[in-house]
């Protein structure tokens, strides 16, 4: 697909995170400590996709809870509604839709090499549902809904990001209209773009790892945080000068990387001020700090949580707004495919 970029519409910043589990520290320095920074910069939406959630199977109890938590989540870590629209996906029919007209843009073989699905799926794809498979072009629906131009994510997300452009490039093409949506840019360079778990520095930090030590949840306390930390995976050596030594030590390289995302440091001055101490008194620095960072977050998250009322209000608010944005841009989708309209 083209890499020709002539869209000259306004820069949007637009991403997601799934009601799907309790959000851990990757989720917060991958994406939401980026949604901060975005929201004094571009117009911003953030959306909660309980869409995406039930490609998997969620008791329909949790769901509406489990999306006000990733909600108090944005807000507490500093997204701020007066800035940015937070709101949830299946309270804008514009994803479904246009999910649907990118169904028909898609090619089958694009999403058979989406890597995502092959490791969520595993052996038992045949067993999964349809929406797991299509997930990454309802991702697609979400940005170009907003035609958003911009879209801060972890690393784990580029695939889908690059199957979105294609799918941007192939309708602009298909229906010769080629400036009508961006080919959107991902925001994914920056520390803390690819966390990995605490028990194996060589798979990522996930919401579905059996093990609750491989992850820093937000809703943890002080206590299990700096346990956590302490009982982190980490080789028996001291921690190097220099960053070529942390190469082939991916525990050491993690460690050292998630205290450089919390602390704005570079890797460099983290080693610089650890090198030849033992990983004791580097663990107990780094709990330190990350309950400093993650404490008051979940304290403010609470706080949201115990008012669901304002919370809904809130939500309710922006999916107005949210609707005001992108029903226009759907309707003209619905024109550009040729639908009468009547
Ligand atoms: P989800 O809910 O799995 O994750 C939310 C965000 O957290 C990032 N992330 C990580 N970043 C660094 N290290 C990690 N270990 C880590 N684990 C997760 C993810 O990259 C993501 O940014 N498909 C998306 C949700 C989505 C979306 C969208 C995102 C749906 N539509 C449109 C952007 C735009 C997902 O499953 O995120």
């Amino acid at each position: 697909m083209t890499d020709k970029n002539i869209y000259n519409g306004p820069n949007r910043v637009f991403s997601g995170v799934q009601p799907s589990g309790d959000l851990h520290l990757g989720n917060y320095l991958g994406a939401l400590k980026k949604f901060v920074k975005l929201q004094d910069e571009m117009e911003c939406i953030y959306c909660i996709v309980d869409l995406h959630a039930i490609t998997v199977w969620q008791d329909p109890k949790k769901l509406a809870q489990q999306t006000r938590h990733i909600a108090a989540a944005y807000l507490a870590s500093g997204v701020d509604p007066s800035k940015a629209i937070v709101y949830n996906q299946s309270s804008v029919r514009a994803h479904s839709e246009l999910a649907w007209y990118f169904n028909c843009i898609a090619r089958i073989g694009w999403l058979n090499r989406m890597t995502q699905f092959k490791d969520k799926a595993g052996k038992n794809s045949e067993k999964m549902s349809v929406g797991l498979y299509n997930y990454p072009v309802l991702q697609a629906a979400d940005i170009l809904a907003f035609k958003a131009t911009h879209v801060p994510v972890g690393e784990d997300q580029k695939q889908h990001l690059e199957l979105t452009r294609d799918i941007a490039a192939k309708f602009n093409h298909d229906f010769s209209s080629p400036n009508f949506f961006p080919l959107c840019e991902p925001l994914i360079e920056g520390p803390g773009a690819r966390v990995m778990s605490l028990r194996n520095g060589t798979e990522k930090m996930s919401k579905s790892d059996p093990s609750d030590n491989s992850r820093i949840n937000l809703t943890d306390d002080a206590d299990k945080i700096s346990k956590k930390i302490r009982k982190a995976k980490t080789d028996a050596g001291a921690i190097p000068l220099s960053l070529d030594e942390i190469e082939g030590r991916p525990e050491v390289k993690n460690l050292v990387g998630i205290y450089s995302a919390l602390s704005g440091k570079s890797d460099q001055d983290v080693l610089l001020e650890y090198a030849g101490k033992g990983f004791g008194i580097f663990k107990s620095a780094l709990a330190d700090l990350a309950v400093s960072k993650i404490h008051p977050i979940t304290e403010l998250m609470n706080r949201y949580l115990s008012d669901p009322e304002e919370l809904n209000r809130i939500l309710s608010t922006a999916a107005d707004r949210a609707s005001e944005i992108s029903d226009p841009i759907v309707a003209e989708v619905r024109k550009i495919i040729g639908f009468s309209g009547v």
